[in-house]
């Protein structure tokens, strides 16, 4: 039997730089409380969101992604043509095939890049991640772009009070290359398929395409399960990418989890016993939950507002439909 020659990668691999992309339509509360009998106080004591930003029809899941892109590769000083692999985590791609990380990477202008999209929503861009760290350490490419992106608000029924208030719209994007050091710890990550139905699509394709009046599916959460879930088991999944990156809270100076509540993250905080010098990530105040997009966003707002900066740790935590969840612990650009 032949011996096949096998690939060997970088030694580490480490995020070189993230950008964003907010669209620009910013929503108060004000303008969203009349649909579902609600109130700017409701909403701010229970989920900590003042305004979300939701795009304007040109703002679309393309050229939000590649505006955070291009952010993110003159921050790491990397060119389009150096990306291996775009690795697009969505939810809100409404075309079936191709993936849109085709378009992105050929907007971009890589040189024939490898391009897919995973489903694995709020906790889409930390799974991204993870594989790019793995493809940079297996030597499968050499330079990875991550993207995490949303247009929530056309799956979002606006008089659904479960949902209404909480989705938003953005992108988010990481350069994954090599490194001397290890720039991305271990990932914690998995799924409990026994509660698929918490988050979800409301109607099948199918049943949308039976139906005699045409009507835009939209996705539904029974939230308050979701929140005790999150609350509970978040944590412990955060302390196990500690953990396993060999660290402790004191190592950490940045938290930034999913942006879904803000009650969540401080149950979260609470829960592992963060330091309070631990910087925490607050971006849903402003930006809503934009799902995939909301870690990278959280954290590029930390680095604009200098609360984050380079060789800092911390310690990502994302979770959502599927329910599925990853963490891992990054060295901050
Ligand atoms: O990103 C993916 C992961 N997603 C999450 O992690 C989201 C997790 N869930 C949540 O963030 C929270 O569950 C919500 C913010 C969605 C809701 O907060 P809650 O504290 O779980 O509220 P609840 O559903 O238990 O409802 C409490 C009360 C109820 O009234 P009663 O029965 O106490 O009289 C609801 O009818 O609030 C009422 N209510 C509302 N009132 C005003 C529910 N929705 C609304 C609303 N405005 N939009």
């Amino acid at each position: 039997m032949p011996i096949l020659n096998t690939t060997i990668g970088a030694p580490h691999a480490a995020i070189l730089g993230i950008g964003g992309f907010r669209p620009s339509r910013v929503i108060p509360n004000a303008d969203v409380v009349e649909a579902i009998d609600s109130s700017d106080e409701w909403i701010q004591q229970r989920s900590g969101i003042k305004q979300r930003r939701w795009a304007t029809p040109e703002e679309t899941v393309q050229v939000m992604s590649v505006g955070a892109a291009r952010k993110a590769l003159e921050r790491s000083g990397m060119d389009a043509q150096q990306i291996d692999v775009v690795v697009v985590a969505t939810v809100t791609h409404l075309l079936q095939t191709p993936a849109i990380a085709t378009a992105i990477a050929h907007e971009l202008g890589t040189d024939k890049a490898a391009a897919f999209d995973i489903s694995a929503a709020c906790a889409g861009f930390c799974h991204g991640v993870s594989l790019a760290a793995d493809m940079v350490r297996a030597g499968s490419a050499g330079h990875v772009l991550v993207i995490g992106v949303e247009r929530l608000s056309d799956l979002t029924d606006v008089s659904d009070r479960g949902t209404a208030f909480i989705f938003a719209d953005g992108a988010g994007a990481a350069v994954v290359g090599p490194s001397q050091t290890p720039g991305i710890g271990p990932v914690v990550w998995g799924s409990d398929g026994e509660k698929f139905d918490l988050i979800r699509q409301r109607e099948d394709w199918r049943d949308v395409i039976a139906a005699d009046e045409p009507a835009t599916p939209h996705l539904v959460m029974q939230g308050n399960p979701v929140f005790r879930w999150a609350s509970f088991a978040m944590a412990k999944v955060g302390q196990e990418a500690l953990d396993r990156a060999g660290l402790s809270v004191d190592d950490l100076d940045c938290f930034v989890p999913h942006q879904a509540n803000m009650r969540i993250i401080d149950a979260m905080a609470r829960s592992m016993k963060l330091p309070s010098t631990v910087r925490i990530a607050r971006d849903i105040a402003e930006q809503g939950n934009t799902s995939a997009a909301s870690i990278p966003l959280a954290l590029e707002r930390m680095i604009e507002d200098g609360e984050a900066k380079s060789g800092d740790t911390a310690l990502f935590v994302a979770f959502g439909a599927g329910l599925a969840y990853a963490a891992q612990v990054v060295i901050v650009p």
